[in-house]
């Protein structure tokens, strides 16, 4: 074997996403290819970051998180997840919600454990469990909605099958499972003893009155569900590199062995900044979220349907997987660069988020946009009528 030679980077290849970011900005285009929250942090959760540098917030914190997060967190996910969370022993605060993930996957899973995927998929999940040297067994999300076939789910359970990720809001279909949905996903694991992994990253982000549900908080669910979100999206610091995993202690533990070995802590006074947003900001900052990324996707999907790239109407998130089935090229990659060079407007192709062919028919948009770039991109868009 070779120097450079590495089993674990041949299975991931570049990032989809990543690639048309940078063909969006050699082409100067509008980038709605990568989940990129353009709109505003709340000023509060900036000031309070800064006064932390200022009051000495410059140091290690403890390797699950500094206190007044870890509380924050807690008394956040009583109050809108209606799940019972133990700041002492049942948080890990992590670098973003992508290394809390990397963290429950690696104190969690042992190579060859077989994990279940739904698809569409995020891709960090499919590479994540790669990663460890498990095993991805994916199964399709059905029709305009991608509703689950449970049928489909008990299927592909064996011996193996050790745990199965749940992405509500999702990226990129916009799926918001509805109770019956977790219900029986829920009574699968309990049956086989799974883990469930949920990523509730967009939890604040979900349309048309409807409510989000954690899977932790349905009844007999809290041990073997391990929670994954954080504010990345929901104050718009991506780059601020803050999220966490809660679960049980025994899991917690494992989980918040790995954020030590590989982060050590989070960025300490991100994480305050982080911790007083959370306490500070009221009812109103979230129901406007909503209102306001509501109002986006409407006027978005809106202008997809005229141009006729017909689009699964998301009801979370901020992602819209589009139909380019009638524009010229046979894949997702030769279409989605066919509507940044004839638009300027850049998008993921289904590629991505699919296996086999499937991906050719979707590009993904992010209407995660200021609405004077969304106002660009619904006017460059009409040169694909
Ligand atoms: C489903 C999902 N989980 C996690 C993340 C990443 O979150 P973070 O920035 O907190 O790592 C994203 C970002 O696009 C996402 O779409």
């Amino acid at each position: 074997m070779s120097l450079g030679e590495n089993q674990r980077l041949a299975g991931l290849g570049q990032s989809e996403i990543r690639a048309m970011t940078l063909a969006c900005t050699q082409a100067n285009g509008i980038n709605m290819a990568q989940g990129v929250c353009d709109t505003g942090v709340p000023p509060v959760v900036i000031d309070e970051a800064k006064q932390a540098m200022d009051q000495g917030f410059n140091t290690y914190t403890r390797f699950d998180g500094l206190t007044e997060l870890r509380e924050a967190l807690a008394q956040r996910m009583r109050t809108f997840n209606y799940m019972t969370v133990n700041p002492e022993t049942d948080v890990t605060v992590s670098a973003g919600a992508t290394g809390a993930f990397h963290c429950v996957c690696m104190g969690l899973l042992q190579p060859g454990d077989e994990v279940i995927i739904f698809e569409p998929y995020y891709g960090y999940h499919l590479s994540t469990i790669l990663a460890v040297e498990a095993v991805p067994i994916i199964i399709s999300l059905r029709g305009s909605d991608w509703s689950l076939s449970l049928d489909d789910l008990e299927r592909v359970i064996t011996g193996r099958t050790k745990a199965i990720v749940v992405n509500t809001p999702g990226n990129p279909s916009g799926k918001v499972f509805t109770t019956q949905e977790l219900e029986g996903i829920a009574a699968v694991a309990r049956q086989h003893d799974l883990f469930i992994f949920t990523d509730e990253i967009y939890e604040y982000f979900v349309y048309d009155n409807q409510e989000h549900v954690s899977m932790a908080a349905l009844p007999g669910m809290a041990d073997r569900t391990i929670t994954i979100s954080g504010y990345s999206k929901t104050f718009s610091i991506t780059g601020w590199r803050i999220g966490h995993a809660v679960a049980a202690p025994r899991w917690s533990s494992m989980i918040g062995a790995m954020n030590d070995l590989v982060y050590v802590c989070a960025p300490a006074p991100l994480q305050y900044g982080v911790a007083m947003g959370i306490q500070i900001l009221d009812a109103a900052f979230y129901q406007e979220l909503r209102r306001s990324f509501q109002r986006k996707r409407d006027r978005f999907c809106q202008v997809l349907q005229d141009i006729g790239l017909s689009p699964t109407i998301p009801q979370g998130a901020y992602y819209v997987l589009a139909d380019v089935r009638r524009l010229s090229g046979t894949t997702g990659k030769e279409r989605a660069m066919y509507v940044l060079e004839k638009s300027g407007v850049a998008a993921v192709p289904g590629e991505a988020f699919f296996q086999g062919d499937k991906g050719a028919s979707y590009v993904r948009f992010s209407f995660a946009k200021t609405d004077e770039d969304l106002d660009v991109a619904c006017e460059r868009l009409q040169s694909l009528r």
